[in-house]
């Protein structure tokens, strides 16, 4: 018996995936699964190793051997990479940086996809990510895609940045998340891009309240 429905959020960076998705599972009591950070774990270990972050059999091999946990924390998740707590590390900008290496191969994409059917096999999930409805769970309940504008993105991600207390730059910030959606949109594996049947929110005039309250409501009703 499944734990309940499927449920993915897919998106560019800085489109507020990951606050809606923990939102949305909390409000229904799921298991909020954030895939970005399995690939930032991956990347967090290879930039540890210093492997040659162009070297796809070593790169794939690593992913084949480091064991990755999502472990629920109040609101959010911890993650584990080989037993040690790396959840802050992984945002660090060398690893943000980086992640696009290891996230174009299929060696690497394989064993994260099968981890990620491994977690939400029992439904009763709300997925993260950038595949989630194309790859990982094409047959999911219900799909949802989530967009801002490049602006509106970048404004995000420079407030969030700037109350952690990083010094950064705003036309830093949106170069950087141009690049991302390049590499995420144009990569030949498993690109960024709308799954058939998911629901488009376009976040950018919307408050997270109504964007929670939107998918929950999309999600009773249909
Ligand atoms: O969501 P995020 O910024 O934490 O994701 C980090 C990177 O991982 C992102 O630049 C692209 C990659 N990613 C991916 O290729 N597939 C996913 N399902 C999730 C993330």
């Amino acid at each position: 018996m499944k734990r309940g429905l499927t449920i993915t959020i897919d998106g560019p960076a800085g489109s507020g995936k990951s606050t809606i998705a923990k939102l949305v599972a909390r409000r229904l009591n799921y298991l909020y699964i954030d895939t970005g950070a399995m690939y930032r774990a991956v990347t967090w270990k290879a930039l540890q190793e210093k492997i040659d972050l162009k070297d796809e059999e070593v790169l794939v091999r690593l992913a084949q051997r480091t064991e990755i946990l999502l472990k629920k924390a109040g609101d959010g998740l911890e993650v584990y990479v080989d037993g040690q707590n790396v959840t802050g590390e992984i945002r660090l900008p060398q690893v943000t940086n980086n992640v696009f290496y290891l996230a174009r191969l299929a060696g690497v994409r394989e064993r994260m996809v099968k981890l990620q059917r491994e977690m939400g096999e029992e439904g009763g999930v709300v997925v993260e990510g950038r595949d989630i409805g194309t790859v990982v769970f094409p047959r999911a309940d219900y799909k949802f895609y989530l967009d801002a504008s490049l602006q509106e993105r970048t404004r995000r991600r420079f407030e969030e940045l700037r109350s952690q207390g990083h010094k950064v730059e705003l036309n830093e910030i949106g170069e950087e998340i141009k690049a991302r959606d390049g590499e995420d949109k144009g990569r030949r594996i498993a690109p960024l891009k709308i799954a058939e049947g998911a629901i488009v929110i376009d976040s950018t005039e919307m408050r997270i309240e109504e964007e929670v309250s939107a998918i929950l409501k999309y999600i009773r009703e249909n």
